[in-house]
Protein backbone atom coordinates (compact mmCIF):
# COMPACT_ATOMS: atom_id res chain seq x y z
CA UNK A 1 0.00 0.00 0.00
CA UNK A 2 1.85 3.27 -0.76
CA UNK A 3 1.82 6.52 1.73
CA UNK A 4 -1.04 8.33 0.06
CA UNK A 5 -3.52 5.31 -0.01
CA UNK A 6 -2.57 4.28 3.40
CA UNK A 7 -3.04 8.32 4.65
CA UNK A 8 -7.03 7.95 2.76
CA UNK A 9 -7.18 4.35 4.52
CA UNK A 10 -6.26 6.22 8.09
CA UNK A 11 -8.60 9.63 7.10
CA UNK A 12 -11.63 7.08 6.27
CA UNK A 13 -11.39 5.43 9.12
CA UNK A 14 -11.63 8.20 11.22
CA UNK A 15 -14.33 9.49 9.48
CA UNK A 16 -16.23 6.21 10.23
CA UNK A 17 -15.28 6.15 13.83
CA UNK A 18 -16.59 9.51 14.65
CA UNK A 19 -19.67 9.07 12.53
CA UNK A 20 -20.12 5.84 14.87
CA UNK A 21 -19.17 7.68 18.51
CA UNK A 22 -21.32 10.00 17.15
CA UNK A 23 -24.58 7.67 16.81
CA UNK A 24 -23.71 5.99 20.08
CA UNK A 25 -23.93 9.00 22.00
CA UNK A 26 -27.02 10.37 20.17
CA UNK A 27 -28.64 7.51 21.10
CA UNK A 28 -27.13 7.41 24.42
CA UNK A 29 -28.82 10.94 24.96
CA UNK A 30 -32.40 10.49 23.96
CA UNK A 31 -32.26 7.41 26.12
CA UNK A 32 -31.20 9.07 28.91
CA UNK A 33 -33.78 12.30 28.12
CA UNK A 34 -36.66 9.75 27.50
CA UNK A 35 -35.92 8.38 30.90
CA UNK A 36 -35.52 11.44 33.08
CA UNK A 37 -38.27 12.65 31.47
CA UNK A 38 -40.42 10.09 32.92
CA UNK A 39 -38.68 10.17 35.74
CA UNK A 40 -39.32 13.34 36.90
CA UNK A 41 -43.04 13.26 36.17
CA UNK A 42 -43.45 10.24 38.27
CA UNK A 43 -41.63 11.77 40.91
CA UNK A 44 -43.90 15.19 40.43
CA UNK A 45 -46.81 13.22 40.37
CA UNK A 46 -46.33 11.04 43.39
CA UNK A 47 -45.08 14.49 45.37
CA UNK A 48 -48.22 16.36 44.15
CA UNK A 49 -50.72 13.57 45.59
CA UNK A 50 -48.77 14.18 49.04
CA UNK A 51 -50.30 17.43 49.60
CA UNK A 52 -53.39 17.25 48.12
CA UNK A 53 -56.76 17.94 50.02
CA UNK A 54 -59.40 15.35 50.18
CA UNK A 55 -62.52 15.28 51.23
CA UNK A 56 -63.85 11.88 52.02
CA UNK A 57 -67.70 10.58 52.32
CA UNK A 58 -68.21 9.61 55.90
CA UNK A 59 -71.54 8.21 55.31
CA UNK A 60 -75.26 9.41 55.60
CA UNK A 61 -75.19 11.78 58.61
CA UNK A 62 -76.78 10.02 61.67
CA UNK A 63 -80.05 11.21 63.19
CA UNK A 64 -78.28 14.10 65.59
CA UNK A 65 -80.10 16.06 68.35
CA UNK A 66 -78.33 19.22 68.79
CA UNK A 67 -75.67 19.25 71.62
CA UNK A 68 -75.23 15.66 71.66
CA UNK A 69 -72.16 13.69 69.85
CA UNK A 70 -72.40 10.38 68.01
CA UNK A 71 -69.13 8.54 66.99
CA UNK A 72 -69.19 7.89 63.16
CA UNK A 73 -66.86 5.14 61.22
CA UNK A 74 -66.31 5.43 57.52
CA UNK A 75 -63.56 4.21 54.76
CA UNK A 76 -60.52 6.76 54.51
CA UNK A 77 -57.64 6.68 51.82
CA UNK A 78 -54.37 7.68 53.03
CA UNK A 79 -51.73 8.40 50.59
CA UNK A 80 -48.84 6.68 52.09
CA UNK A 81 -45.44 7.64 49.19
CA UNK A 82 -46.66 6.58 45.95
CA UNK A 83 -49.18 3.90 47.76
CA UNK A 84 -53.05 4.66 48.36
CA UNK A 85 -54.03 2.71 51.53
CA UNK A 86 -57.61 2.41 52.63
CA UNK A 87 -58.12 2.38 56.40
CA UNK A 88 -61.00 2.65 58.83
CA UNK A 89 -61.16 6.02 60.56
CA UNK A 90 -63.57 7.53 63.02
CA UNK A 91 -65.28 11.27 64.26
CA UNK A 92 -67.43 12.25 66.92
CA UNK A 93 -70.23 14.70 65.35
CA UNK A 94 -72.48 17.17 66.77
CA UNK A 95 -74.90 19.73 65.60
CA UNK A 96 -74.77 22.81 67.45
CA UNK A 97 -78.12 24.80 68.82
CA UNK A 98 -78.14 26.42 65.20
CA UNK A 99 -77.56 23.60 62.81
CA UNK A 100 -74.02 23.81 62.54
CA UNK A 101 -72.35 20.42 62.13
CA UNK A 102 -69.09 19.67 63.54
CA UNK A 103 -67.03 16.89 64.02
CA UNK A 104 -63.52 15.98 66.65
CA UNK A 105 -60.85 13.93 65.67
CA UNK A 106 -61.66 10.85 67.87
CA UNK A 107 -57.61 11.38 69.57
CA UNK A 108 -57.17 13.26 72.79
CA UNK A 109 -54.82 16.00 71.60
CA UNK A 110 -52.72 15.33 75.13
CA UNK A 111 -50.94 11.58 74.19
CA UNK A 112 -53.73 10.40 71.47
CA UNK A 113 -56.16 8.03 73.34
CA UNK A 114 -59.95 7.48 72.61
CA UNK A 115 -62.00 9.78 74.67
CA UNK A 116 -65.59 8.83 75.09
CA UNK A 117 -68.55 11.17 75.26
CA UNK A 118 -70.00 10.83 78.71
CA UNK A 119 -74.34 11.83 78.29
CA UNK A 120 -74.14 12.30 82.10
CA UNK A 121 -71.59 15.07 82.42
CA UNK A 122 -72.17 16.22 78.73
CA UNK A 123 -68.51 15.97 78.28
CA UNK A 124 -66.05 14.00 76.19
CA UNK A 125 -63.35 12.42 78.76
CA UNK A 126 -60.02 10.71 78.35
CA UNK A 127 -59.71 6.90 79.99
CA UNK A 128 -56.10 7.96 79.48
CA UNK A 129 -55.00 10.75 82.06
CA UNK A 130 -58.35 12.47 82.79
CA UNK A 131 -58.44 14.93 80.00
CA UNK A 132 -62.08 16.56 79.83
CA UNK A 133 -63.62 18.79 76.78
CA UNK A 134 -66.38 20.19 76.19
CA UNK A 135 -69.32 19.53 73.68
CA UNK A 136 -67.81 22.48 71.42
CA UNK A 137 -64.17 20.14 71.69
CA UNK A 138 -63.00 22.78 74.15
CA UNK A 139 -60.33 21.80 77.02
CA UNK A 140 -62.07 21.61 80.42
CA UNK A 141 -59.46 20.23 82.45
CA UNK A 142 -56.09 18.84 81.06
CA UNK A 143 -53.44 17.40 80.81
CA UNK A 144 -54.27 17.57 77.45
CA UNK A 145 -53.77 21.88 76.59
CA UNK A 146 -55.26 21.72 73.12
CA UNK A 147 -58.94 21.74 72.36
CA UNK A 148 -59.85 18.49 70.37
CA UNK A 149 -58.72 18.55 66.39
CA UNK A 150 -61.34 18.97 63.95
CA UNK A 151 -62.06 18.00 60.10
CA UNK A 152 -63.72 20.58 58.39
CA UNK A 153 -67.61 19.50 57.16
CA UNK A 154 -69.65 19.78 54.37
CA UNK A 155 -73.07 18.14 53.53
CA UNK A 156 -74.17 16.76 50.46
CA UNK A 157 -77.66 15.93 50.51
CA UNK A 158 -78.10 13.36 53.62
CA UNK A 159 -73.83 12.44 53.02
CA UNK A 160 -71.48 14.13 55.27
CA UNK A 161 -68.15 14.62 53.98
CA UNK A 162 -64.63 15.14 55.97
CA UNK A 163 -61.69 17.48 54.85
CA UNK A 164 -58.11 16.98 56.12
CA UNK A 165 -58.23 16.69 60.22
CA UNK A 166 -56.88 20.22 61.41
CA UNK A 167 -54.72 20.55 64.22
CA UNK A 168 -55.87 22.77 67.06
CA UNK A 169 -54.00 25.43 68.56
CA UNK A 170 -53.24 25.80 72.37
CA UNK A 171 -55.36 29.15 72.29
CA UNK A 172 -58.27 27.08 70.71
S1 LIG B 1 -54.16 10.80 76.29
FE1 LIG B 1 -55.99 11.72 76.92
S2 LIG B 1 -55.51 12.56 78.81
FE2 LIG B 1 -53.66 11.69 78.17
Amino acid sequence: MSDAESTRQTGLNIKRRQFLNGIVWGLGSLIFGALSGSAGAYLLAGAGKEHREEWTDAGDLPELRPGVPQEITFEQSRVDGWKVRNEKASAWVVLDNNGSLAAFSPLCTHLGCAYQWSAQQKQFSCPCHGSKFSVTGAVISGPAARSLDRYPTKLEGSRVWLGPVQVSRASD
